[in-house]
């Protein structure tokens, strides 16, 4: 479990990418809601923090080929990406957001 951010800093319908434990995490808040996902598209070499948020769809658009990924799921819902990104467990206590990596 690492600390990554501080709620409040995370500005609502963004993306924020972070390194966790030398994984890139893309760090997503809607509403009081956050969200982690794997930062790297799986379609090619691309950082989906830069991309757009769709809050009502929960899904992080790539800024390169627009596939967009599932925050709960990391599953692509549009081609050409394909595979899935990995999720990760995220918690917000006192404050601070917690982001369990596995490796
Ligand atoms: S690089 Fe992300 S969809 Fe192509």
């Amino acid at each position: 479990m690492t600390v990554v951010a501080r709620f409040d800093d995370l500005a609502p319908g963004t993306a924020t990418k972070v390194d966790v434990n030398g994984t890139a995490v893309a760090l997503v808040r809607i509403g009081d809601d956050v969200y982690a996902i794997g930062d790297t598209c799986s379609h090619a070499n691309v950082s989906l923090s830069d991309g757009e948020v769709w809050c009502d769809e929960k899904q992080l658009e790539c800024p390169r080929h627009s596939s967009a990924f599932s925050l709960e799921t990391g599953v692509p819902a549009t081609l050409p990406a394909t595979q899935p990104v990995p999720v990760f467990d995220v918690t917000v206590v006192n404050g601070d957001v917690v982001v369990e990596v596995r490796s």
